[in-house]
């Protein structure tokens, strides 16, 4: 069983090496919290919000996965190059219609330095036809 990096690891480390190398590596989920059955909605994950992860032929961000709780949602392989063989930052969009509430999940798979999961996303899920109107 491969070790699971995740978000809150990185408050055990002070070093700004080890911030790097979180920050680099671990998925970020950015969608709304509250959205409407059958109504679709993006989910955009990405990765590293002050430092670029590398995008060389042995070490590269090769996949990126949306899971809500135990499902696997929507994935997607990266191939090195995809970032201008240039140190980035991979960015996904998953189009996603809901039917009740999610708690998704993000994980990122780095060639070299193995599975980061993200912190979770809470979607609540509105269903317009069984609200009662007011009047
Ligand atoms: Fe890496």
């Amino acid at each position: 069983m491969p070790k699971i990096f995740t978000a809150t690891d990185i408050q055990q480390f002070d070093k700004e090496v080890q911030k790097d190398y979180f920050d680099r590596h671990t998925p970020v989920i950015d969608c709304p919290s509250e959205v409407n059955e059958n109504e679709r909605f993006p989910v955009r994950i990405f990765l590293g919000s002050q430092y670029a992860h590398p995008d060389d032929g042995d070490h590269f961000i090769g996949k990126v996965q949306l899971w809500n709780r135990e499902t696997l949602l929507a994935e997607a392989t990266i191939f090195p190059g995809a970032m201008g063989n240039q140190p980035g930052h991979v960015e996904v969009v998953f189009t996603i219609i809901p039917k009740v509430s999610m708690n998704l999940t993000a994980m990122s798979y780095c060639t070299k330095h193995g599975l980061w999961q993200s912190l979770p996303k809470e979607v609540k899920v509105n269903h317009p036809d069984q609200q009662c109107s007011k009047s």
